[in-house]
């Protein structure tokens, strides 16, 4: 679809402004072109909103929680109405608590050190390495990927019915894949879970920047999400939820601002009492430019309205999927088959090429920044692939002889900040290396792979 017909279909707004939109990269071929970003799950620009506000902001910029000048208390005014802002957004319960950390890993460590004892947790194999891995203290069991979202409800519930049902649980799961960018049944695992005296943390990494979440309406316990994968690269992230096993468990950083009160005992050591509320896992200075731009991006999502945004990004989807679909040598990877809802992560393998070395040439002829390699989520891309995976394989002349099985993929990703144009380029980009090969050569330098400038 060009961007006349764009125009006429009113239920797709236009891209939302975001930083770097100007930036033009050198061509390896010759010439500069308008960098194309298409890494947003890993990391999205900033929104220009965000920075406007950040902007505005910094300039009155002042400690919080520590200090007695108008500055500090207008700080601190901020940083607690960002907590409000967040939880609005994500349709938190009364009394949930808003913490904020340094990202979705943050939040899913500090959950699993605040975890019951004789927890028992329950992760698919499937998860990114930032759910997969932080329940080193718990008893884990993994799940096998399943096939379609129903399979993974019945695989849920049969390993929930044979837990002890007396001992705490938690499920983790994501709302979206980073690798396929499908949409998991989160409201069906929160009831099997539930049902099973269960609680439910949901990864919303993926889920957040391209759809509404609502921690009510899906039933979840907890939520965390990333602040620079939903346009606020400012160090933030959130843990969102219930507030009993957070104000049972020891402080996850221990220090100042998590303690009320400290004092020396009769045998010389240190009694300390703990905040109840969200500071008790916040210890330090808080990082409130990050928690204000978080507040900023939520406002700013809220008022494009998902609706539209998540109209726009489906285009894009398709656009990807259409523009595609007649080449037989891009093969889509997806667990619940290429159909299933999505938001705007693609990833796939192209047939006698080596993932990284296709990379590298949409990067350097084509001015596009994707990602290359197996996203933080080893044992999906085993199952995906078939293959034992490696993070990467050797550049130069394309190595993945027809009917071989890659060792990682490419991974395409796309969100409210994306012109049509850089689509559009990437699906004639794709094409064109398929058909007419890469235009230059390239070679492995410590571990990526480059254009050959040697020559
Ligand atoms: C689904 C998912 N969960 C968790 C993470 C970890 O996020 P962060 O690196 O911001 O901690 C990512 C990052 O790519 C992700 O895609």
């Amino acid at each position: 679809m060009s961007v006349s017909t764009l125009a006429a279909d009113q239920s797709v707004c236009a891209p939302l402004p975001v930083l770097g939109r100007d930036v033009t990269v050198p061509l390896v071929t010759g010439g500069e072109v308008a960098y194309a970003a298409l890494d947003y799950a890993a990391s999205a620009p900033a929104l220009q909103r965000v920075w406007d506000d950040v902007a505005a902001y910094a300039p009155y910029y002042g400690s919080v929680h520590r200090g007695a000048g108008y500055l500090s208390q207008l700080s601190t005014d901020l940083f607690e109405n960002a907590r409000r802002t967040v939880a609005e957004f994500l349709g938190c319960r009364e009394g949930d608590q808003v913490v904020f950390t340094r990202s979705t890993t943050d939040s899913l460590n500090l959950l699993a050190d605040a975890l019951p004892a004789d927890c028992q947790v329950f992760v698919f194999e499937t998860e990114h390495h930032a759910s997969l891995l932080p329940w080193r203290n718990a008893r884990v069991t993994y799940l096998d990927a399943p096939r379609s979202p129903h399979q993974a409800v019945e695989t849920l519930e049969r390993a929930l019915a044979d837990r002890d049902p007396h001992g705490p649980a938690l499920v983790c799961v994501t709302g979206a894949s980073n690798v396929t960018g499908e949409l998991w049944p989160v409201r069906e695992l929160a009831a099997a879970a539930h049902a099973h005296g269960a609680r439910i943390v949901l990864d919303a990494a993926q889920l957040a920047p391209h759809h509404p979440v609502s921690v009510a309406d899906l039933d979840v316990d907890w939520v965390a999400f990333s602040g620079h994968k939903l346009y606020a690269p400012f160090g933030s992230g959130v843990l969102a939820g219930r507030a009993d096993w957070l104000r049972a468990a020891e402080p996850y950083l221990a220090g100042g601002g998590a303690s009320r009160k400290v004092s020396r005992r009769e045998d010389g050591g240190v009694d300390v009492e703990w905040h109840d509320s969200a500071a008790r896992h916040e210890a330090g200075s808080p990082n409130v430019i990050g928690a204000y731009a978080v507040a900023s991006a939520c406002r700013a999502l809220t008022e494009a309205g998902f609706d539209t945004l998540v109209a726009r990004e489906q285009h894009l989807v398709r656009t990807v999927r259409e523009g595609l679909s007649d080449v037989p040598q891009v093969r889509f990877l997806s667990l619940f088959g290429d159909d299933a809802p999505r938001v705007g992560v693609l990833s796939f393998v192209v047939e006698g090429w080596n993932s990284s070395h296709f990379a590298a040439a949409l990067s350097a002829e084509y001015g596009i920044g994707v990602r290359d390699g197996l996203f933080c989520a080893h044992p999906l891309l085993r199952t995906l692939l078939g293959s034992d995976p490696q993070a990467q394989g050797e550049c130069g002349s394309p190595e993945a002889a027809p009917g071989e099985k890659s060792l990682n993929a490419i991974r395409v990703s796309f969100g409210a900040g994306t012109p049509d144009e850089h689509v559009e380029r990437f699906v004639r980009a794709v094409r064109e290396l398929v058909t007419d090969g890469a235009k230059w050569n390239y070679r492995t330098e410590d571990g990526r792979c480059v254009p050959d400038t040697s020559a």
